[in-house]
């Protein structure tokens, strides 16, 4: 057997060979690569590559069809619910539908996840607690509103102040400035670089922004059906020789994908009117 291409501890996440099928779909194909802590590390590639069900690994929301997951050398992708919920407490988590509670103040979203996991006996000590996490995101005053009163990149941000209301050791952000206008996008990304440099965090970037990659990755992972066909940091992505990675990075369409565009534009020319349903 040859040796695996990462070793176990060799980052503070690693996997090996993670393969993921759903069905007779290939989603993850061999994927090996270690997460260095306390580095931002961006996954990129185009809609429905894989990212997110890549992500949800790390946490084992997901488990993998082949491979392990490793966190701090611990294999975790055979562990049972309850184990995993004691590693959970250690990630923070901003997915792409990081839905606030809607029917919950600011204030209570963000003690949630801290009652979950902590018998809360000082209320106290959780208003402080509430007060320095949304400080750290520019939202604090903000105790009271609930989540249909404040903006999208607002919310975002509150949902970055509960993400790291645990003290976690590693956030997982999926398309953390999607649907954000690009000062808004900014701020989340500053945000995301502050928590790295203040608080150490590991941070892993799903996106698909590259503007947001550059600026806050130390390294980018670009996946193709299934596999790492890029892996560096911006200057080595900027310039990387595959044509996949330079088309998407700035942002066109591959020859492929054009034939078949056209292809379809042909059959698009033999349109429905309204006589055809009578
Ligand atoms: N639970 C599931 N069951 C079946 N197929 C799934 C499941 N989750 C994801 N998939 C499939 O896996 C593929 C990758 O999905 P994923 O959500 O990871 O894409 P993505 O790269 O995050 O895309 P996007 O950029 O649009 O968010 C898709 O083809 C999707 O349909
Ligand atoms: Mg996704």
């Amino acid at each position: 057997m040859p040796r695996p291409a990462v070793q176990p501890d060799d980052g503070i996440l690693v996997v090996q060979n993670l393969t993921k099928r759903f069905g007779r779909a290939l989603v993850l194909d061999g994927i090996s690569m270690a997460i260095e802590e306390g580095k931002t590390t961006a996954v990129i590639g185009p809609s429905g590559c894989g990212k997110t069900v890549f992500m949800k690994h790390l946490i084992v929301l997901e488990r993998p069809t082949e491979g392990q997951v490793f966190f701090r050398g611990q294999r975790i992708d055979q562990l049972d619910e309850k184990k995993l919920a004691g590693i959970r407490t250690r990630f923070g988590f901003c997915f792409q539908m990081s839905a606030l509670f809607d029917s919950l103040t600011v204030y209570e979203n963000i003690v949630f996840p801290v009652r979950q996991h902590v018998k809360v006996i000082n209320e106290k000590a959780l208003d402080k607690l509430v007060k320095q996490k949304l400080a750290m995101v520019g939202m604090d005053g903000y105790q009271q509103h609930y989540p249909a009163e404040l903006s999208g990149g607002q919310r975002k941000r509150v949902a970055l102040a509960r993400a790291i209301a645990l003290n976690p050791e590693v956030i997982l952000y999926d398309e953390p400035t999607t649907g954000l206008d690009p000062v808004t996008s900014d701020v989340i990304n500053e945000l995301i670089i502050k928590l790295q440099r203040e608080l150490k965090i590991t941070s892993v970037v799903v996106t698909h922004d590259m503007n947001s990659a550059y600026k806050i990755a130390d390294r980018i992972v670009m996946l193709h059906k299934g596999k790492i066909i890029a892996d560096g940091d911006a200057e080595h992505i900027r310039n990387h020789p595959n044509d996949l990675v330079q088309q998407f990075i700035q942002g066109k369409v591959g020859q492929a994908e054009l034939a078949a565009l056209r292809l379809g534009g042909t059959r698009l020319e033999t349109q429905f009117t309204p006589d055809d349903f009578r």
